[in-house]
């Protein structure tokens, strides 16, 4: 079965969806995504993204095209069209098309586009061996809250990782954690967890929250704070956290082993309560 999209109003096959030349999501990169995870048919904290893509719409100073109601039953749409019972739904709305001048064109009509694909978490191989990351330093702008299209040092810096043979970077800003290429990193040291405040040098994760939460629920101790390279490079653990790879130790850093090198403790506990919380929110769902 062809995967099928929605563009601008119509749902079709993936190959068949067309952008004119002058769309500025293509031109500049002027526009905003998100990505969402569906587990079971039903999207993972749908609210909590459409508030995330408001946010990223209000800071480009794009208008919402849709209230959040509309995009739930639009995701609800572009599920049941499509097959797999867990996908990973894309949304994407750029600043639509105009002749080409930075400055923002006084009519245009936004772009909006969905997609959805399966969606492939990490494999138990991977949750019981951890995965590689190498450290880098963080030379994206300084608007990395805002979810813009506009990804091409994320792509440099995950393919920096890719040829390091590693799973992500974690980088560095001013000698302090900040992100990954598509994650967020989390550090554990001494049974406390750290976590890099929301601020515009990460994006506000989903999965950061999420993650936040259980850590309380389960009364884990938190230090929300700026993390130095030091404290990164002795850590007990190292997480990475996003939607598709839901929580994933990093057991080597630039080679070296992360504590003892396995997947730690803090880490296990967190993971099957991520898996535990995930099931019950979606027979909550159901
Ligand atoms: C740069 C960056 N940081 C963090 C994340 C994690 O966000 P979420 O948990 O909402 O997927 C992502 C997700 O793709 C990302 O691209």
């Amino acid at each position: 079965m062809s995967e099928i999209v929605y563009l601008n109003g119509e749902f079709l096959p993936a190959e068949e969806a067309r952008i004119p030349v002058l769309d500025r999501g293509f031109i500049f990169g002027d526009g905003v995504y998100e990505v969402i995870p569906v587990y079971s048919r039903r999207p993972f904290r749908a609210a909590e993204h459409f508030q995330r893509l408001q946010r990223s719409l209000d800071a480009v100073r794009i208008a919402n095209p849709m209230t959040p109601a509309e995009w739930s039953r639009l995701i609800d749409e572009i599920v049941a069209r499509n097959s797999g019972e867990d996908q990973s739904v894309y949304l994407q709305v750029t600043r639509g098309v105009a002749k080409r001048d930075h400055a923002f064109p006084k009519e245009a009509k936004q772009t909006v586009f969905v997609m959805s694909g399966p969606l492939v978490t990490p494999g138990a191989d991977k949750v019981e061996r951890g995965v590689a990351a190498v450290t880098t330093v963080d030379y994206r702008w300084l608007r990395c809250d805002v979810k813009s299209v506009s990804l091409l040092a994320n792509c440099l810096l995950r393919q920096h990782a890719v040829d390091a043979g590693a799973e992500e970077v974690v980088m560095l800003r001013d000698g302090y954690l900040s992100e990954g290429s598509s994650s967020n990193v989390f550090v554990v040291r001494n049974g406390v967890l750290l976590a890099t405040p929301k601020n515009h040098l990460v994006l506000p994760g989903i999965t950061y929250d999420v993650v936040l939460e259980l850590a309380d629920a389960t009364r884990l101790p938190v230090e929300v704070r700026p993390i130095p390279e030091s404290e990164v490079r002795t850590a007990d653990e190292i997480w990475l956290t996003s939607s598709t790879k839901e929580v994933l130790a990093v057991t080597t850093l630039d080679g070296k082993p992360v504590g003892s090198g396995k997947p730690g403790e803090v880490f296990r506990t967190l993971h099957a309560e991520f898996q535990t919380f995930k099931r019950k929110v979606m027979r909550a769902a159901a």
